[in-house]
């Protein structure tokens, strides 16, 4: 289900990586991303040395799946996760998280994954809470996102 990225998903990365509300969710700078900056994105990922960067396959691309910043010391990484709209609410999700949690422990000796949340993004903090996700620290207003101040949840879990 997880697989590197090949040149027939660009087109499903960049409508993500184009979409305002994934944008905003992700916390990532709110702009139109043309095609040598996407390309520029999906390579800074594949090519991250302490990161790892998947699609999620399933009847075809529906999204991808990443960690970065993995700290060989203390064994954590920061992990984003997202999927096209039609993927959502079946189980998909879950699924990848499980394979990259293995993926990770096989390859880092992971022990821990680290995420930052919009307190507003109630759908991605009931999916993390389902699987073992704990609330770490709230910073309020933390995160500009163009045109409000929003508080950010930190959250972690323990692999096993
Ligand atoms: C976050 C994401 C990966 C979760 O995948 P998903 O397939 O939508 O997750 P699930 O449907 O398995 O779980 C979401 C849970 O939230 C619940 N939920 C849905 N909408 C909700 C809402 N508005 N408020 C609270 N809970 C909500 C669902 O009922 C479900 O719980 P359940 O399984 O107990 O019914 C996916 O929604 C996504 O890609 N979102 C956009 C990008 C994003 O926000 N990424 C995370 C950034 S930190």
């Amino acid at each position: 289900m997880l697989r590197d990225p090949v040149k027939t998903d660009f087109e499903v990365l960049a409508a993500l990586r184009n979409d305002s509300s994934v944008q905003r969710q992700l916390m990532i700078e709110s702009k139109q991303y043309n095609t040598d900056q996407i390309r520029a994105w999906i390579r800074r990922r594949t090519r991250d040395l302490k990161g790892m960067f998947f699609v999620i396959e399933s009847n075809g691309p529906c999204g991808f799946v990443q960690l970065t910043q993995i700290d060989l010391k203390t064994g954590s990484g920061d992990l984003g996760i997202c999927l096209i709209n039609s993927a959502r609410g079946k189980g998909i999700a879950k699924i990848a998280m499980r394979q990259l949690e293995k993926r990770a422990m096989e390859k880092y000796r992971c022990k821990k994954f680290t995420l930052r949340v919009l307190r507003i993004n109630h759908r991605a903090i009931s999916f993390y809470k389902k699987l073992k996700y704990k609330i770490i620290e709230i910073k309020r207003r933390h995160h500009f996102d163009g045109s409000r101040w929003r508080d950010v949840i930190f959250m972690e879990k323990r692999l096993r």
